[in-house]
């Protein structure tokens, strides 16, 4: 899908389809009268047909309209005015591209972006309308020996003027980039554990860091053996495939400047290990790499936009198998911080190895650590698929992650990590236990991480339930690549 800014009045672009919008009050957007105007009325009549009363999500195709250039004129509803908010202009641009994309049109005039939206601004707006676009064009068929049909669409116009030509390139560039990344987090979450295996992600690493300019390191089982990552290899030591501690370096400020640490966590496939996890949506668990899968994406995205600031990105990735050789329950393992582990559940899998992926995180100095992982179920139960679960004790933190996820569409809600709560990882026989029960699964679960971040500033999502979706629409989310994207930019020179 292409995207471009075109200037001139919207009735005299030459297009395959327009769309512009209306209100439930039969109110047009500013290029909607434009090309009511110049059409006589055309669209205002078809309003009073009845054919378009301004109802949110909805599409009224118009063809062959005398004094207009557009081949089709799509007239979309965006509710009413004074609702007019995030949803409703995501929902027009679904709209929009539901409505030429069931016509024979290849190119589209959007002119939607114009539609004030309470404290967005015009960037804002297309960059929305582009991440939409590539999101509705987005086919994961790789692996199909027959194609899925590709969209007719294949440009996107903004019509601009003199004022808001510099608006709508940035929207396009930022849009551009975020979905570059967030398509990149998509497809490694989408592709199988047979395929997307550890060593996959330290190649796909190694990729980007080719094509940006990222130094990458890789390090394999005998380094971490050396740094003493005990329970990070404990969880890979019931697979076949072989671990990595993947680092990338991303350097767009300079040397003095603290790193942010993305930490994310790589788990390719978690069968639950001996505490074997149940048959139904097994499959779903070589969803466990998207923290992984949302850090490679976010550097993908702040190198496309050359943000200038410094991130290291580390992941820790292995499978967690059954085997003869793998961990059982009662094992103690100790972790590179020195700390004991009693793994009374083998399926808490992924506080095991970024606890050493935390731990390894110190030696960057850096400004703050963002752990992202699919953590727990609990957290889906606490907070749906909307919010990704937040939690930190850092509140200035906290709230700026808040805050980064509100204004990308990408939300988060916070949970607590207080001392309270660790009395739940009591052991009989070692520091602690990596599970704490049922109630509070998510808490504990951060509780746990935050025992090995106490040598700098430290936040975790929790993405179990935000990072793919299950059922028919089954497939990767790309979130929080959007909050990331934006956390980073604002921390930018
Ligand atoms: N990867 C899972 C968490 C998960 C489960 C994410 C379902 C998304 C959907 C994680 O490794 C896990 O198995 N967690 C256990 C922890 C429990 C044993 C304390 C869980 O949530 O059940
Ligand atoms: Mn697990
Ligand atoms: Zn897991």
């Amino acid at each position: 899908m292409e995207f471009s800014t075109k200037a001139g009045s919207p009735e005299k672009l030459k297009t395959s389809c327009i769309v512009v919008g209306v209100y439930s009050d039969a109110k047009l957007t500013p290029a909607g009268s434009t090309i009511d105007a110049a059409s006589q009325g055309s669209l205002t009549k078809a309003i009073k047909r009845g054919d378009q009363r301004g109802v949110r999500g909805s599409a009224t195709l118009l063809t062959g309209l005398a004094g207009v250039q557009a081949e089709r004129v799509l007239l979309v509803g965006l509710g009413k005015q004074a609702e007019f908010n995030d949803k409703a202009y995501a929902e027009a641009v679904r709209a929009a591209l539901r409505g030429v994309g069931a016509s024979g049109a290849v190119e589209l005039t959007f002119t939607l972006a114009e539609a004030a939206v309470p404290n967005r601004s015009l960037a804002e707006n297309v960059r929305t309308a582009v991440l939409l676009a590539r999101e509705f064009a987005y086919r994961f068929d790789e692996l199909k020996s027959k194609k899925e049909d590709p969209i007719r669409l294949e440009r996107i116009v903004f019509p601009v003027d003199k004022a808001s030509t510099k608006e709508t390139q940035a929207g396009l560039a930022e849009g551009s980039a975020l979905a570059n990344g967030v398509e990149l987090t998509k497809t490694l979450g989408n592709l199988p554990g047979n395929i997307c295996t550890p060593t996959y992600l330290a190649t796909t690493a190694k990729k980007l860091g080719r094509d940006w300019k990222m130094k990458v390191e890789v390090l394999e089982r005998k380094q971490m053996q050396a740094l003493k990552m005990g329970s990070f290899l404990a969880v890979a030591q019931g697979s076949e495939q072989p671990p990595k501690l993947i680092v990338l370096h991303y350097e767009g400020a300079a040397a003095k400047d603290a790193p942010i640490a993305l930490v994310g966590k790589g788990i390719t496939f978690d069968s639950g290990g001996i505490s074997l996890k149940p048959g139904e949506a097994m499959d779903e668990m070589k969803y466990d790499m998207c923290g992984a899968a949302s850090v490679l994406g976010t550097l993908r995205a702040i190198a496309e936009l050359g943000l200038k600031i410094n991130v290291v990105g580390i992941i820790p990735t292995c499978e967690n198998m059954p085997s003869g050789v793998a961990i059982k329950p009662g094992d103690i393992v100790t972790s590179m911080s020195g700390q004991t582990i009693e793994i009374l559940n083998t399926d808490a899998e992924g506080r095991l190895i970024l606890c050493d992926a935390l731990t390894y995180a110190a030696r960057f100095k850096p400004a703050a650590v963002i752990d992202i992982a699919t953590l727990t179920g609990a957290c889906v139960v606490a907070l749906g698929h909307v919010n990704s679960g937040l939690f930190s004790p850092d509140d200035a933190l906290a709230e700026e992650l808040l805050g980064a996820g509100r204004r990308a569409a990408d939300p988060a809600w916070r949970l607590p990590v207080e001392e309270e709560y660790q009395d739940l990882l009591k052991s009989n026989f070692a520091d602690m236990a990596n599970i704490g029960g049922r109630a509070g699964g998510a808490i504990s679960a951060a509780c746990f991480l935050w025992r090995f971040t106490k040598a700098y500033t430290w936040a975790h999502l929790d993405i179990a339930g935000t990072a793919w979706k299950s059922g028919t629409a089954k497939g990767g989310s790309g979130r929080p690549v959007p909050l990331l994207t934006e956390f980073l930019k604002n921390r930018a020179h």
